[in-house]
């Protein structure tokens, strides 16, 4: 399987640009703004998800620690912050609060879109009192259901950050995914649509908000600020790259897309293999193409064991849910739907990563009728 590349010349131009000048950063310490190609893919960022502020960083995790700080999350509270974050998601999500010494809830995600679950919202105003912040991903490229959530935070005062690493270009309603909670973060790394190796961006409206991003990616302590800050910052030949990345990324995003409906058109023909879902009036972007198996028609591990005979590199499940975790401390947590799918259920394909020629979406849909040809052996005993 080929990997997806679109690093090309563009690229490979702009950056020997910045490197040929030999000014490889343009931050001093405490100040607000960086160097020129920083500034720049800054002014093109908030242009392109229409927000009043895009905040570069190294990462996304330096995003979401940013983003936590600039909430006024710190090690030194007197009483610990309450924040909810999903179990099911990459680990950077919880790994932030739970570094800057916050007490976590982990939410269970909904079995269908596999986001936080709403359900959760039934009876949220029980839930959410006493919660400092909830960070939410929109996970696999699919938005969470952002409106109903910054409601609800709205509500109870509590802060909304929007974990948006995998989420670029999907949309709620008219709104980009990442700009509807108080603070969203993206990441430029190197598995994602876009990327330029490494790389973060945090989006905002609020420029009070902004400003603490700033100070906190940025050694706020030396310019006055009440709370130190941190070297996050980004280099001069990552935004250049990252500025030529985002030019591509419709194009990128829209094959993103067209290649997932292919599988997805693929797998829907067989009963026990159910593609992803879209929401109503939300977007997929599908940096995973994420389906489930039915566990009563066949075992899923030897499923992925099949296709993986036949070159398709599927994978089981997702991540163990993050309470699991011994760096989390909760293994007494419980989130039965999490469990499940990435125990049993899951089926995933990393979209993003590679490229399916016709003639291999072909073959997927030949290894798919001979695996319903063995279906019996693929059975769960
Ligand atoms: C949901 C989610 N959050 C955060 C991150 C961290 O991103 P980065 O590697 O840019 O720090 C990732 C990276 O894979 C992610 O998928």
């Amino acid at each position: 399987m080929i990997p997806a590349n679109y690093i090309g010349s563009e690229e490979a131009r702009a950056a020997w640009q910045v490197i040929s000048h030999g000014r490889l950063s343009g931050f001093l310490g405490g100040e607000l703004r960086g160097g020129p190609q920083v500034v720049r893919l800054e002014n093109l960022w908030a242009e392109k998800f229409h927000v009043k502020h895009a905040i570069a960083c190294n990462s996304a995790t330096s995003g979401l620690l940013a983003s936590c700080m600039a909430c006024g999350m710190n090690r030194e509270m007197t009483s610990p912050w309450e924040v909810l974050v999903p179990s099911f998601t990459m680990s950077a999500t919880a790994a932030v609060p739970k570094f800057l010494g916050a007490r976590l809830a982990f939410g269970d995600c909904d079995p269908v879109y596999f986001q936080l679950d709403d359900h959760l919202w039934l009876d949220w105003p029980t839930r959410l009192r006493g919660f400092d912040a909830v960070i939410v991903t929109n996970l696999f490229g699919h938005p969470a259901n952002l409106r109903t959530i910054k409601r609800l935070c709205d509500n109870e005062g509590v802060y909304l950050i929007e974990d948006n690493a995998q989420g670029i270009l999907a949309k709620e309603g008219s709104s980009y995914a990442g700009t509807v909670g108080d603070i969203g973060v993206f990441s430029l790394n190197v598995h994602k649509s876009i990327h330029a190796g490494e790389g973060g961006m945090c989006v905002t409206d609020d420029a009070g908000l902004a400003e603490r991003l700033r100070r906190c990616i940025n050694h706020g302590e030396l310019a006055g600020a009440a709370d130190v800050g941190l070297n996050l910052r980004m280099t001069e030949y990552t935004a250049a790259i990252a500025i030529e990345q985002l030019a591509k990324l419709e194009r990128i995003t829209a094959l993103n897309i067209e290649q997932a409906r292919a599988i997805s058109h693929i797998a829907r023909r067989w009963e026990w293999l159910t593609p992803p879902a879209e929401r109503r009036g939300a977007s997929h972007v599908y940096y995973c193409w994420a389906a489930k198996a039915d566990r009563r028609a066949l075992d899923r591990d030897l499923l992925v064991k099949a296709l993986a005979a036949e070159g398709y590199p599927f994978v089981a499940g997702y991540a163990d849910p993050l309470y699991r975790l011994p760096a989390f401390g909760q293994a007494a947590a419980k989130c039965p739907v999490a469990e499940r799918l990435h125990d049993e259920e899951m089926v995933l394909f990393e979209n993003t990563l590679y490229w399916l020629s016709s003639k291999q979406l072909m073959g997927l849909e030949d290894a798919l009728i001979k695996i319903n040809h063995h279906i019996k052996r693929l059975q769960t005993p």
